[in-house]
């Protein structure tokens, strides 16, 4: 039987570091998915948090003047607020400097000591600094660190090791049972391909006099801890390993470690063995994610190319930052990040599928039923958009518990868009006219598809996502996946207040839309009825157009759709004036993604033909009702 816990953690953090967009992804991920399991019903327990020793961050506290706990105490905050900003809901909070912590890290040290796991040796070779790690001659590429490329110093002193080399066929006969331990399946043959070389035993102190700023060795003082054997322990000193064994009891062992593939060793060696020794179980699953990448390169202050979460969570919000990255990254791949796609994914996704369904419902529950949620009555049978809002919140699930959330987010999208498409289907605001009671009807369906939408997405956008369910009149608390995520439980009646826009359109880069292209005939291929149906075109009628200054063959047009009014921009001011067009009864492509065309929006496209002599509009042969389908 599945667990009733989920125990997930984060890497925790160098706390001289500046909070940048790779550890922001690492703790929004945590973040959904222990959302979501609180949304299945699961006890959750999320922890996160600094580590705080090591040579690196006694030279950035020297650097700056402060004394390194002084300097710590002060660095933690840039996390803390971001973490709070991004709308974290981490259970805990742990620093390697705080006492629970440096109990807990002695006492095990203490254990393997005692077991005869520890050991006394020389230790010589060439070690780098800013790694805090030991190279022997033939891993250094060209003499500097095969890991960061950086010089590497010559140090031999006595030093105390762990016997770790003896667990190496245990470690691999572990990895090959438990499939599930290290995922994806890629890494855990990179650690099994690094288990093929022997392994060597762990040198697991550093010399006080050399490296004061650590954990002192229990058994010897003049010795401090290694900072990844301090660091790594923090995943059970926080629930109480030693202290509070109910605790411990209750979530030890993790469901998963996330981390980076940078530090994919370090938890899939060193930390497997060094439980193995203490006698603690191993955790579930260690899974480590891609990188973010800038535009193919790796991100690094030299490169200048630093992305900051919170400036891109001021410029445009923090759900939306959290939607992004959930949904670009394929979990385990590399993802590339850029401003433009960010923009991109924003105006398609949020402003327009998500954003444009909600003011629509708005709109018309306003317009045609005084602002309530109108009755169930007159509901059309059960249809395809029923039965789809059906599936998805178990089809979210599982997702989610396979760790596919960009595909968990795209399946509730699909869902969104299929909403939009029912509504233009039935068109209520032609049934309206007809049938008020069909009307309710699907206004209700949509109403309802949506609230079972934003359910799902709540724990990707909690702030917007929470917004919209008390717009609904329905609480994100309290929620049980089970009843509620159903169909039918929205009530009619309920006053749906007024909403501004949800996401403003940011505008995406500038699109030149070619218009009357000739049909090059490599590009003939086949398409069927139902390619040929997402392309939705519409009769509009052209209300007012005007040049757009600075372009000489555009021409800004506004339409009327019989609902709505809309701008398009189309490059044809070269053989149409504003006033040939003006009464003009046009074919228009409606569902076409917004571009701004030379900064000037265009929300949809009109059709033209282009031979020798110049451009042709397509036209209705006679007046027809703005609006009406082109099938
Ligand atoms: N302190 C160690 C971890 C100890 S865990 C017991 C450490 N800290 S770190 O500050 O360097 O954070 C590394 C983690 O940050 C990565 O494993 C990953 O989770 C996240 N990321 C840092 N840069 C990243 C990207 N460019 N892309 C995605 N995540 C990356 O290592």
């Amino acid at each position: 039987m599945k667990s009733d816990k989920f125990y997930i953690t984060t890497p925790i953090y160098y706390v001289n570091d500046e909070p940048h967009i790779g550890h922001a992804y690492t703790t929004v991920l945590a973040d959904v998915l222990a959302r979501y399991h609180r949304l299945f019903g699961q006890r959750v327990f999320f922890l996160t948090g600094v580590d705080e020793h090591g040579q690196k961050l006694k030279e950035a506290a020297q650097a700056a003047g402060q004394d390194p706990q002084a300097f710590c105490d002060r660095m933690v905050g840039r996390f803390l607020a971001t973490w709070k900003k991004l709308n974290i809901t981490n259970d805990d909070f742990i620093r390697t400097t705080s006492d629970r912590h440096k109990k807990v890290v002695r006492h095990i040290l203490s254990e393997i000591y005692r077991k005869g796991e520890i050991y006394t040796g020389q230790y010589e070779g060439w070690y780098c600094v800013p790694e805090e790690r030991f190279w022997t001659e033939k891993d250094l590429m060209d003499g500097n660190c095969p890991s960061c490329g950086r010089g590497v110093k010559r140090i031999a002193e006595r030093n105390y090791f762990f016997r770790m080399g003896k667990y190496q066929d245990w470690l691999i006969g572990y990895i090959q049972d438990h499939p599930s331990f290290i995922q994806p399946a890629t890494r855990r043959n990179e650690v099994l391909g690094f288990l093929n070389r022997p392994l060597g035993d762990l040198c697991i102190s550093r010399p006080r006099k050399r490296l004061s700023w650590g954990i002192p060795l229990p058994f010897d003082p003049d010795y401090v801890t290694y900072v990844w054997f301090d660091a790594l322990i923090n995943y059970v000193s926080a629930i109480g390993y030693d202290t509070d064994d109910s605790a411990f009891q209750r979530w030890w062992p993790a469901t998963y470690h996330l981390i980076g593939k940078d530090i994919l060793t370090t938890h899939c060696v060193y930390w497997p063995t060094m439980l193995k020794a203490a006698g603690i179980p191993l955790p579930e699953t260690v899974f480590a994610h891609g990188w973010w990448l800038i535009k193919e390169t790796k991100m690094s202050k030299s490169l200048g190319n630093v992305v900051r979460p919170l400036e891109l969570a001021d410029r445009y919000g923090v759900d939306p930052l959290r939607y992004f990255l959930m949904r670009e990254m394929v979990l385990g791949q590399d993802a590339s990040f850029s401003e433009e796609a960010f923009r991109g994914r924003y105006d398609s996704d949020l402003a327009n599928d998500l954003g444009n369904l909600v003011s629509r419902l708005n709109r018309m529950v306003a317009s045609y039923f005084d602002g309530k949620i109108p009755s169930k009555g007159g509901r059309p049978a059960v249809n395809e958009l029923v039965n789809q809002t059906l599936r998805t919140p178990k089809g979210v699930k599982e997702l989610v518990e396979g760790l596919k959330v960009n595909q968990a987010v795209e399946t509730v999208l699909n869902l969104i868009r299929r909403t939009n498409k029912y509504l233009e289907d039935e068109a209520p605001w032609k049934l309206i006219r007809v049938d008020r009671e069909r009307t309710a009807g699907v206004l209700y369906n949509a109403l309802e598809a949506l609230r079972i939408a934003v359910y799902l997405l709540y724990p990707i956008m909690p702030s917007k996502m929470g917004e919209l369910l008390d717009w609904l009149g329905v609480s994100p608390s309290a929620v049980r996946f089970d009843q509620d995520l159903v169909w039918g439980k929205l009530t009619p009646g309920r006053t749906l207040s007024d909403r501004g826009a949800l996401f403003p359109r940011i505008g995406t880069k500038e699109i030149r839309v070619p218009i009357g292209k000739q049909i090059k005939e490599e590009l003939q291929e086949m398409i069927t009825i139902e390619d040929f149906k997402m392309v939705d075109l519409r009769v509009a009628r052209v209300v007012s157009a005007e040049r757009v200054p600075g372009a000489d063959k555009l021409l800004k047009i506004k339409i009327d759709l019989g609902t709505e009014q809309r701008q398009i921009v189309a490059g044809i001011a070269e053989h149409y004036t504003p006033e040939d067009l003006v009464g003009k009864d046009i074919a228009v492509v409606i569902n076409l993604k917004p571009a701004r065309i030379r900064g000037v929006e265009s929300n949809g496209m009109l059709l033209a033909a282009e031979d020798k002599d110049g451009v042709v509009l397509v036209t209705l042969d006679q007046p027809t009702q703005s609006g009406t389908k082109i099938s």
